[in-house]
């Protein structure tokens, strides 16, 4: 399936954020394959947003995390759960918001410009899946307007797709 996405980016972040909810609706269709569905949905976000250098997920299998579906320059691999930002949201089961990714110890640099992140996790039947994460060359690019609509994004990717039937193989 094919769907064009139509979004006014000289709007404001959280108007953003209500055009692309309103046509995640059609561009996320379950017909189609969960790794097509994912890799249009990082699409989505880099498109609608400037400030985004890297977005793409990390999916969750025993205790690593490896690299899905993303947009943007070539990112490590393979990360532990509990490590660096991504690994740290998925053992808490939280969503991160890292102003400055010097001041988060544990930070997984993959891109030496990035300056700030969101790591937000995807939970299914209370396990997490796997993690979207967002990267950008702006120190403080992420607020809790982002958090909300990531979180609700992510869950609508849940309940939508059938997540547990994607095999990392
Ligand atoms: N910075 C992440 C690693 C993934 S890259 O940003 C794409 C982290 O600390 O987990």
């Amino acid at each position: 399936m094919s769907f064009e996405l139509n979004i006014d980016n000289s709007q404001n972040e959280e108007t953003i954020y209500k055009q692309l909810s309103n046509q995640l609706e059609h561009l996320i269709a379950p017909t189609d394959k969960i790794i097509s569905n994912l890799s249009n949905f990082t699409s989505a976000l880099k498109q609608s947003f400037s400030k985004i250098s890297w977005v793409g997920f990390y999916i969750r299998s025993n205790d690593k995390l490896f690299l899905g579906p993303f947009q943007g320059n070539t990112a490590c691999t393979e990360i532990k759960i509990g490590n660096g930002v991504c690994g740290t949201s998925a053992l808490n089961k939280q969503t991160i918001i890292v102003d400055d990714v010097e001041k988060f110890s544990d930070h997984i640099a993959c891109d030496s410009g990035s300056r700030s992140e969101i790591v937000v996790p995807l939970i299914l039947n209370e396990i997490v899946w796997g993690v979207l994460d967002l990267d950008s060359y702006e120190l403080s690019a992420f607020n809790e307007i982002d958090k909300f609509y990531l979180e609700q994004f992510c869950n609508f990717l849940v309940s939508k797709l059938e997540l547990d039937k994607f095999a990392l193989v």
